[in-house]
């Protein structure tokens, strides 16, 4: 099968049978190994990346992709292209350092925990400056674990948080891949879904297959069938239907950056997702890290949105779907307005509306 839009363009090590799952990426002597998500679910394949660039292609090409994932991969990209830097002195050492950082934040535009950890890679050297450059590295290698780490435990917490919100024999709908495979392991919408399923309430997903790159179908449909947790496929245009229906009772999704205001950026298609939902009365859930909420974007319209390649919507497996040369849109994301949004589910807690003051009252947990 050829993978058109979504082939890799670097040239990488891949090797199968590796059994990283339910990580999505590890550090593995000294070289970053990643779960290639453009080959699932027909493959679990493994790439490694040697240096930093390899590691921004990577999430530029969605091979890695999901915010906190992102984030991690931002990290560890940082330590791999720190540990190839050959200087001595700590101000040549940061400045080279500086410009990798620059190539991995403008991978992807939109999730906010790409910038968040490669702020924290930052303040690592900002601390350590006066040590030495070696020292310095190995604090970096460290890091990337440890948020790593940190954002599989976050996650377990979101699910703890939201598992009350989840009634016994919910029908819940998803949309995009909020799972393990998007995050560092167990997943933010689908973390909160894998808690009240361990709780053994009898739930039932409904996953939109999330055009253009299909992470519903490929992705989440993947991740819930590999546990058992009973799932079923939509297009993304049968949402209002089953609505309409009253085959479903509640929509979590996950985030990729929300405002002060408590607006919400995710997958493109949650807008209307979240539209339809307030149409049929059905409440409507974002599970996100605390390291998801931008304290510098004051609302939705403040963040910026990916366009990506045409050939994502105009064809599929290189099979042409439309005419050649068509005019193509391919926002990555859209802005659901806060007034949409029931509940935003943290690992801190579920902030509720008015949510200008309670996300304020919960990033103050958070030190912010
Ligand atoms: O373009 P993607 O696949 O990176 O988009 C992913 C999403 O929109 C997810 O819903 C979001 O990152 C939350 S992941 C926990």
């Amino acid at each position: 099968m050829v993978y058109f839009a979504l082939e890799p363009s670097t040239p990488r090590i891949l090797f199968k049978g590796f059994n990283l799952f339910p990580k999505t990426i590890a550090w593995k002597d000294n070289r970053v190994v990643i779960l290639d998500q453009r080959r699932l679910p027909e493959e679990e394949a493994y790439f490694e990346c040697l240096d930093a660039h390899a590691v921004a292609e990577a999430i530029k090409a969605m091979a890695i992709r999901g915010a906190p994932a992102i984030g991690i991969a931002a990290a560890m990209g940082i330590a791999l292209g720190a540990l190839g830097i050959d200087k001595k002195d700590f101000t040549p050492f940061y400045q080279e350092l500086s410009s990798i950082c620059k190539t991995l934040k403008a991978a992807r535009p939109t999730a906010i925990n790409l910038r968040w950890a490669l702020e924290r890679m930052r303040g690592v050297c900002e601390t350590n400056k006066e040590k030495a450059v070696e020292a310095v590295k190995g604090l970096l290698v460290k890091e990337a674990l440890a948020i790593l780490a940190e954002d599989i435990e976050t996650n377990k917490r979101i699910g703890e948080q939201g598992k009350d919100l989840i009634h016994a024999n919910d029908t819940i709908l998803t949309h995009c891949n909020a799972g393990a495979l998007a995050t560092g392991g167990y997943g933010t919408a689908l973390g909160v879904i894998r808690r009240a399923w361990e709780e053994k309430k009898g739930i039932k997903v409904i996953a939109t297959e999330t055009r253009p790159l299909l992470q519903g179908a490929r992705l989440t449909a993947w991740e819930l069938t590999r546990e058992g947790i009973p799932v079923t496929l939509i297009t993304d245009n049968m949402v209002g239907y089953l609505m309409q229906q009253g085959e479903i009772n509640l929509c979590i999704v996950g985030a990729d950056r929300i405002a002060s205001n408590g607006d919400v950026a995710n997958k493109i298609g949650t807008y209307t997702v979240a539209i339809l939902a307030k149409e049929h009365g059905i409440p409507f859930y974002v599970a996100a890290p605390l390291s998801t909420f931008d304290r510098n974007t004051k609302t939705g319209k403040d963040i910026p949105i990916e366009e990506r390649d045409a050939a994502e919507v105009a064809t599929l497996w290189g099979r042409c779907l439309a005419p050649r040369g068509i005019k193509v849109r391919n926002p990555a994301f859209d802005v659901t307005p806060h007034r949409y949004v029931s509940a935003i589910i943290t690992e801190k807690g579920v902030v509720k509306p008015p949510f200008e003051k309670s996300i304020r009252r919960i990033r103050g947990k958070d030190g912010g």
